[in-house]
């Protein structure tokens, strides 16, 4: 287990932001840390990179207690902090050189030579970090978090303020090192989630909220499938609705429709059928997968009473 939380909580005077949360990530998952602003992500990724203590409970990471061993789990911890402080008069690589020394690492400047290279910073290398633009700062941040070749990274927010071409890079590099490594990362943006992280952790008001493989969260498991199908003309709603199994149907844009069915229920097949024998041709059809957006919205959002 490369991280366990055990009833973690955390207290901002009266204000409990986190409150009783466990979980656990497995050596060489990479997952995704979700909630709300304030839900206490940052504050959970604090005390396992052992920047705060925490008030009650345990925790551990690669196999060493944040408490009692924090030399140990730093030296085992790649960290990027949300708001990435970096000290904005040194140069790219003495920085790099200044952490490197942190670390004791013996063969700094090659060391620090490949961490350029492999989060894309060739071309920015010589310059100042005040003037770097955020997504290069974001790669200084990456390179200083993998210096000591750590085997858990702890990402909060890496990718927030990047432009699409850097986020796709960023996301890829992400990617790379999660083959080798565990990865816990927080971000907002959803896409990020079903496209790099095998897990989803929500939390909300500092706790637990929702902890599953994230193909687990995206199947359709609210007793109904959904199946888009767009007809090149209007289709008659009430022979529709007559279908088998159908309880719902709505037209949502054009000649789209959205058909809903208990979850045993594969409509298609019946959907073919119906479109030959009312001479309608079936443009497209796709069974509608949840997004992990949905379920987070369903978990965090505020309850109507
Ligand atoms: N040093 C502090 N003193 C007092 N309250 C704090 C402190 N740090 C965090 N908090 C509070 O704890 C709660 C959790 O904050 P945290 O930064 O962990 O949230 P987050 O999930 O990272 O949110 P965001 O998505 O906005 O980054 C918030 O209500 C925040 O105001
Ligand atoms: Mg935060």
């Amino acid at each position: 287990m490369s991280i366990k939380v055990e009833y973690i909580s955390k207290l901002y005077g009266k204000q409990r932001a986190l409150d009783n949360v466990s979980f656990e990530v497995k050596t060489g998952e990479i997952v995704g840390f979700l909630g709300p602003n304030g839900a206490g992500k940052s504050t959970m990724m604090k005390i396992l990179t052992c920047f705060i203590p925490q008030d009650a409970g345990q925790a551990s990471v690669n196999g060493f207690d944040v408490a009692s061993q924090s030399i140990d789990v730093r030296r085992y911890v790649g960290y990027l902090p949300e708001h990435n402080p970096l000290y904005l008069d040194m140069y790219v690589k003495e920085y790099l050189e200044f952490i490197a020394g942190i670390h004791k690492l013996p063969n700094k400047k090659q060391r620090v030579d490949e961490m350029v290279q492999l989060t894309g910073l060739e071309i920015e290398q010589h310059k100042r970090i005040g003037m770097l633009s955020k997504g290069y700062r974001q790669r200084v941040g990456l390179a200083q978090a993998l210096i000591h070749d750590p085997a858990v990274l702890i990402l909060d927010e890496p990718t927030t303020g990047l432009d699409p071409n850097q986020l796709a890079e960023i996301r890829e590099l992400i990617r790379r090192i999660g083959q080798q490594k565990t990865v816990m990362l927080s971000t907002h943006i959803m896409q990020e989630v079903e496209a790099l992280c095998n897990r989803v952790i929500i939390i909300n008001q500092g706790r637990i909220v929702a902890n599953d493989e994230t193909s687990i969260l995206q199947q359709n498991n609210q007793n109904r499938m959904v199946v888009l199908v767009e007809f090149d003309k209007e289709p008659n709603r009430h022979d529709l609705k007559r279908l088998p199994g159908v309880e719902e149907v709505e037209q949502l844009r054009g000649n789209t429709w959205q058909i809903i069915t208990a979850a045993d229920k594969d409509i298609r097949p019946d959907l073919f059928r119906f479109a030959v024998d009312n001479k309608l041709t079936v443009l497209e059809m796709q069974r509608e997968e949840r997004k992990i957006e949905d379920v987070f919205k369903e978990l965090t959002g505020k309850k109507k009473k």
